[in-house]
């Protein structure tokens, strides 16, 4: 089976999705698959690219390719200096690309349009996720709890005075379409809030003000099987180090002491149960289908409200679904064949 796996690309996580992309050709077993890295550059070109010593290695320079409409998964090289001529024929597509552009139903679209079936989610769910505005307003409409939030559009921002007023002090302010707290900044006092306002709009548009919830980080993979049946792993949890106050980017890829990983998180067995089904209608309510990761910040009271989904969650060394997944007794391997599987059913 031919894969054509996607990374880096256009969104402010292409570093995050070469990491993840390493893995997962790490773990896609050559007996199975014959794998095809494709690089993206930031402006959105696909680069033929390769896999050696267990490193994906610079693309092919000059080397485009493309994907060609209602082909079948018919892709064409075309180098810089000689003429384009037809590779072997791709049987699936696995964007291992995170935030817009990858994550946000494009590439999804772009699957659909060429006729070639797609690891991961679909069209509707990616959008919806993406954008923590439109994915809470879905999560709210299905009865299922989270933090208290005002969007904010640009040109129109009310007052800290107003936010406060809604939300408390301190909050977040957060782009509506980032991955990886790309953006995000926490606002305890009047002084910090023009400046996280300015760092969040030269993400996004929209901005999503946050109450902040004094909860621990819990997150939850979630695999469907080809009958459309929910596997939910088990909960695990991302402890920050105090240093970071919150789980940023830095305390994500940066400082490697940033945080830890407890798989299974430690939680009594009713409420990991409530969690797992929450995640698993927090998945059907925004629309998702194929993967997702839903993320929590549960309470001390045991209360908890769900943060965000990821339909194409980080594969890094550091991220939590594949291990999540393992805690759970599905390998690595196997999760990429299920979704694989997934994709071709
Ligand atoms: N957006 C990052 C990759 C994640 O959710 O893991
Ligand atoms: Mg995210």
């Amino acid at each position: 089976l031919r894969i054509a796996v996607l990374f880096g690309g256009r969104s402010a996580e292409h570093d995050v999705s070469v990491l993840s992309a390493t893995n997962v050709m790490r773990a896609l077993e050559p007996a199975k698959y014959d794998a095809v890295p494709v690089f993206v550059t930031r402006e959105g070109q696909w680069l033929l690219s390769s896999f050696e010593n267990g490193t994906l290695a610079a693309p092919f320079s000059g080397t485009e390719l493309c994907l060609v409409p209602g082909g079948h998964g018919r892709m064409l090289a075309i180098p810089a200096s000689s003429a384009p001529h037809d590779l072997p024929r791709i049987d699936v597509l696995f964007p291992v690309l995170h935030g817009l552009h990858g994550e946000d139903g494009a590439v999804q679209g772009l699957a659909e349009v060429a006729r070639v079936p797609l690891a991961g989610c679909g069209i509707l769910g990616s959008a919806t996720a993406l954008d923590k505005d439109i994915a809470k307003r879905l999560l709210k409409a299905a009865g299922l709890p989270v933090a208290r939030s005002v969007t904010i559009d640009e040109g129109a921002a009310p007052s800290l005075a107003e936010l406060e007023e809604k939300l408390g002090l301190p909050l977040f302010i957060k782009p509506a379409r980032q991955g990886s707290s790309v953006g995000v900044r926490k606002v305890s006092a009047s002084q910090e809030f023009a400046g996280a306002l300015a760092e969040g709009f030269q993400h996004d548009r929209k901005l999503l003000a946050e109450e902040f919830i004094r909860g621990r980080e819990i997150e939850c993979s979630v695999l469907e099987d080809t009958e459309g049946g929910l596997f939910v792993s088990r909960p695990g949890e991302i402890v920050p180090a105090e240093s970071h106050g919150f789980y940023s980017y830095d305390a994500k890829y940066i400082d490697k002491d940033g945080a830890a990983l407890k798989v299974p998180a430690e939680l009594p067995p009713e409420i990991e149960d409530r969690i797992r089904e929450t995640a698993a209608k927090a998945f059907r309510a925004v629309g998702c289908d194929g993967m997702a990761r839903v993320d929590f910040f549960v309470m001390p009271d045991m209360n908890f409200v769900i943060n965000e989904l990821n339909t194409i969650p980080g594969f890094t060394d550091i991220s939590m679904y594949a291990k999540a997944m393992a805690a759970s007794g599905v390998s690595y391997a196997e999760v990429i064949d299920r979704l694989v599987a997934h994709g071709l059913a």
